[in-house]
């Protein structure tokens, strides 16, 4: 029975599905440690480094008993049994494969970490999204020590969405664990199992072997962006047509075949993983030589696109061609709700091109405010306010533009944001979530995605 848990890595997986485990499993001692003593410091304050619902609590209850937030990485990989590799993998800025292949520089160098520090055998556990095959060059890695060390690797995907990170965890729909098919591998794929048994139902645990396991992970957030830009493909159609892509999305989604989650129209999907591993799936088919099957990927990427581009190009359009010196407030900035991550938001950029045509944008968002500042911190000072309120964003502005849905953004008090508005007053409704009819009915004109605008501007002069 596995007693001594290390995780390297305390980002958005690493902190929370440790805190989770640690929270289902108190016989077992879990450490997480990253190389960036702030986001440590921060994992051991009052004010965790993650925004995400439930967190907190599961946190204060159990650290400082079996949970532990540390820099000390060699002793914590010479303790561990376990360890978890959970660190950042992005999509490759420089050299072969820029721009598609995944960055492993950070992985390896964990992976000769724990090599130089480990005293006795371990098992890897590859939580980090990977390229398929990448346990094989891991296991070369770590098998180049002089020591006779055996590590066994064991992939286990994590399908955690932020924003829900504690419920997908506690109630996951699948648990997947990929090892080697031999029985030392078959065995260190029953220890991880063995820790998820105790509280996942064992018919949720799913083990394959360790190449469909890391694509497995691929091909699941490929097809969940894949629907994501398939019904905003239709939104565009909905558009010209006089169809409405909420009325198609609930048909279609009725039928049990195609189901009705993820069939949300809106500005694009964000987040840090979507695009990077549809990129590094496309970047997978071109080396192993299907560029047909690449190019069909690449679609979903391109889609996403077009459509935050569709978006500015509505708002342009709508409001007489220029937003030139005009105020737009920006009402979300996150890549979602509950969550203040930014990685790949949408709104990013929606802001630039608003930048780039010289609008000023006044953003608010509950909780993504020192994100969006980071985000645009190149962005000239004047032409970008962040406001503590909705209210203060929309005083003053042409047009309010809702990039993320948080639930407060359905209950804000429109009749006194639009009488602080210029008018004509615009709302575009980047996410479809507001009662349009009525918005209409107070004055605004009104540019949902996927139906037909509501405005003001019927009678030619
Ligand atoms: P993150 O950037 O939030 O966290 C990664 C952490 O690893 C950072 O804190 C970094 O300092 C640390 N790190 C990097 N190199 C290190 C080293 N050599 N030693 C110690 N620490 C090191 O990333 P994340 O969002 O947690 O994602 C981690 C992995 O999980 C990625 O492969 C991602 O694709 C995957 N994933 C992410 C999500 C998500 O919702 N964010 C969900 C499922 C899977
Ligand atoms: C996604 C997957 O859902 C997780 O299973 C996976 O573990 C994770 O990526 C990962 O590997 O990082 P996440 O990006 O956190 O999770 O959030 P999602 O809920 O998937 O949303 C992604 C984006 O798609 C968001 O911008 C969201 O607004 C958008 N979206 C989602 C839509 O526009 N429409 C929808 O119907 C659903």
């Amino acid at each position: 029975m596995v007693k001594n848990i290390l995780c390297i890595g305390a980002g958005y997986v690493g902190g929370p599905t440790m805190a989770v485990i640690a929270d289902r499993c108190p016989e077992i001692r879990v450490t997480v440690v990253d190389i960036n003593e702030q986001r440590i410091a921060e994992w051991n304050s009052d004010r965790l480094p993650i925004y995400e619902p439930g967190l907190e609590e599961v946190v204060r209850r159990c650290r400082g008993r079996n949970l532990f937030y540390s820099t000390d990485i060699p002793r914590g990989i010479r303790e561990a049994e376990v360890i978890f590799v959970s660190v950042n993998t992005p999509t490759k800025t420089f050299g072969a494969g820029a721009g598609r292949a995944a960055d492993l520089q950070y992985l390896e160098k964990t992976a000769r970490s724990i090599v130089e520090y480990a005293g006795n055998d371990k098992i890897v556990v590859e939580k980090s999204t990977l390229p398929v095959r990448t346990a094989e060059a891991l296991s070369r890695v770590l098998h180049a020590n002089t020591r006779g060390l055996k590590f066994r690797i064991v992939s286990n995907p994590e399908f955690l969405a932020e924003g829900t990170a504690i419920a997908d965890l506690n109630s996951p729909d699948r648990v997947l664990i990929g090892g080697m098919e031999t029985p030392e591998g078959n065995a260190a794929v029953e220890e991880i199992a063995a820790i998820y048994a105790r509280w996942v139902p064992r018919e949720r645990i799913i083990t394959t072997n360790l190449w469909s396991s890391e694509l497995t992970k691929l091909v699941s957030n490929a097809l969940l962006a894949q629907r994501v830009s398939s019904i905003n493909s239709i939104s565009a159609l909905c558009e010209r047509t006089g169809a409405n892509v909420h009325e198609v999305a609930r048909a279609a989604g009725r039928d049990s075949r195609i189901g009705a989650k993820f069939l949300k129209a809106g500005i694009g999907f964000g987040g840090s993983c979507f695009k990077k591993d549809i990129l590094n799936l496309v970047y997978l088919c071109e080396h192993y030589g299907l560029p047909e099957v690449a190019e069909y990927w690449l679609g979903v990427v391109r889609m996403n696109e077009f459509q935050a581009s569709r978006f500015v190009g509505t708002m342009l359009d709508a409001m007489f061609n220029t937003v030139a010196g005009k105020r737009i407030a920006i009402l979300g900035f996150a890549f979602k709700a509950d969550t203040g991550d930014t990685r790949e938001s949408p709104a990013i950029t929606v802001c630039r091109r608003l930048l780039a045509e010289r609008a000023e944008v006044a953003i608010y968002d509950p909780k993504a405010l020192d994100n969006a500042k980071r985000d645009l911190a190149d962005a000239p000072p004047e032409a970008v306010k962040f406001c503590a309120s909705a209210a203060e964003a929309a005083e003053g502005a042409h047009a309010i533009a809702l990039l993320t849905d948080w639930k407060e953004f359905r209950d804000l008090d429109y009749a006194a944001l639009y009488r602080a508005m210029k008018k004509p007053a615009f709302l575009f409704d980047g996410r479809d979530q507001l009662d349009h009819r009525s918005l209409y009915e107070l004055g605004f004109n009104v540019y949902p995605i996927g139906c037909a605008a509501l405005t003001h501007f019927d009678r030619e002069p």
